[in-house]
């Protein structure tokens, strides 16, 4: 059946940050959904019909659901872990917290929180990993396929440096990985991700695997994590005596590519940067990460004009919020720290189209488009006593999206939609 859902429409057709003519705004505007699909988009007046049921979201806006470019499914418990930098974050926090997802029943338990709790802050695509463990990556598979989101994943290929409940080996990683590629890939909205977690973790032996992964499978993403952290950098160079930076050690096993996502990206030399925008790498802004572990500062503007498409992600449990909201907000300060300047416009095509292009899945999802899947997140500018305050003052569009940018997260999400079904998850009642 038919569905009207009528709001504030906003998407982007266009980068701000290259194009004048960058968006479509339809004040009474409304979206036609069926059977998981936009089919149309309009005036309210224009596509209102008597056959149809109606979903009114007024005064709220309706955008392309957030797309989280960057995420750690066992990572859930792991957020908020006080103190340390990168590598002893991972030694003392994540690795302990990621053995457990090696009994199938946690892994089991976590997945539809994780993804219920994406849902809630208005997320509707992620490019996640896993744990080492397949059931792990089964767990996360099946709770996105019985939601019907369009979800990226894999799980992590990781050999050294790392306690043995959270090791494969090269020939276990590449066997596992293969089985749930030929399980999971292209099964309804579901991708895999090749995954070797970064340079430390993995030998040469299993990049080589990765490697190998990869050149059968040149469809696949590839999702690794690139220069966060600077004793990261030289811990890596001593592992990979040979290589002419960071990069050049996935560069070597065959790593790099088109749909080679690299998480935070940070600490980058320019032939580092020049290839990574002859290969159409992505550099993935982890904002909310770099911050809590003291990461560095994303250089947005040097990659965009070196020609490299960056996503924008939470990096959770690295990262300190599952909002895509507050991915944006502190990833303003960080360019601010940069003296760059991102736009409300900017932030929030990049969360929705740009994320898409960044995933090679911007013909099917980021923005509102007949005959895209219709996943949505309808934002409430006045979701609490300071966010309304604040929007009795605001004179345009920009303006709201910033307050919704700095003020906002999972509170200003009225309602996520996954390919046409409302998918908040109900708020508990305490009374
Ligand atoms: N580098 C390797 N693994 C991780 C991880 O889980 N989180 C972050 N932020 N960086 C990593
Ligand atoms: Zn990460």
């Amino acid at each position: 059946m038919k569905t009207l859902l009528r709001g504030r429409l906003l998407s982007f057709h266009a980068d701000p940050a290259e194009t004048k003519s960058n968006h479509t705004y339809i004040e009474d505007g409304a979206l036609i959904v069926d059977e998981g699909r936009i089919v149309a988009r309009g005036l309210y007046a224009d596509l209102a019909a008597p056959d149809m049921a109606e979903v009114d979201h007024r005064p709220h806006l309706i955008l392309p659901g957030f797309i989280d470019a960057h995420i750690h499914f066992p990572q859930v418990q792991v957020i908020a872990s006080w103190g340390d930098q990168l590598l002893d974050w991972l030694n003392r926090y994540t690795f302990p917290q990621e053995a457990r997802y090696g009994a199938a029943a946690h892994a089991e338990a976590m997945a539809p929180a994780f993804l219920d709790l994406l849902l809630a802050h208005g997320t509707t695509t992620a490019s996640a990993f896993a744990s080492v463990h397949p059931g792990s990556a089964e767990a996360l598979f099946s709770a996105a396929q019985a939601r019907g989101m369009m979800m990226i994943a894999g799980k992590v290929m990781m050999d050294r440096n790392a306690p043995e409940t959270v090791r494969d080996t090269p020939q276990r990683g590449y066997d596992e990985s293969k089985r749930l590629i030929q399980r999971w890939q292209g099964r309804d909205r579901l991708r895999y991700a090749i995954s070797p977690r970064f340079a430390i973790t993995s030998t040469p032996e299993q990049l080589q695997a990765a490697g190998a992964l990869a050149a059968e499978h040149p469809d696949l993403h590839i999702q690794t994590h690139l220069s966060e952290n600077l004793a990261e950098i030289d811990y890596t160079l001593s592992l990979y005596p040979r290589a002419r930076d960071y990069l050049d050690v996935y560069e070597t096993y065959g790593l790099v590519g088109p749909k080679t996502l690299l998480g935070h990206a940070i600490h980058l030399n320019p032939r580092e940067i020049a290839r990574i925008a002859e290969t159409q790498a992505r550099a993935v802004f982890c904002p909310t990460s770099n911050l809590f572990l003291g990461s560095g500062l994303f250089d947005a503007a040097r990659l965009r004009e070196a020609g490299v498409v960056s996503g924008v992600a939470t990096d959770v449990g690295g990262g300190t919020s599952y909002s895509m909201l507050q991915t944006l907000n502190e990833a303003y300060k960080i360019l601010q720290l940069r003296g760059q300047k991102l736009h409300p416009l900017s932030a929030f095509h990049w969360a929705t189209r740009g994320n898409a292009l960044a995933l090679g899945l911007a013909d099917r999802i980021g923005s509102l488009q007949a005959g895209f899947d219709a996943d949505l997140v309808v934002l409430d500018c006045r979701a609490t006593p300071a966010m309304a305050l604040r929007a009795e003052a605001i004179e345009s569009l920009a303006e709201e999206l910033f307050l919704l940018q700095i003020l906002g997260d999972d509170r200003a999400v009225a309602q996520t939609y996954v390919a046409g079904r409302p998918m908040k998850p109900a708020p508990v009642l305490t009374r």
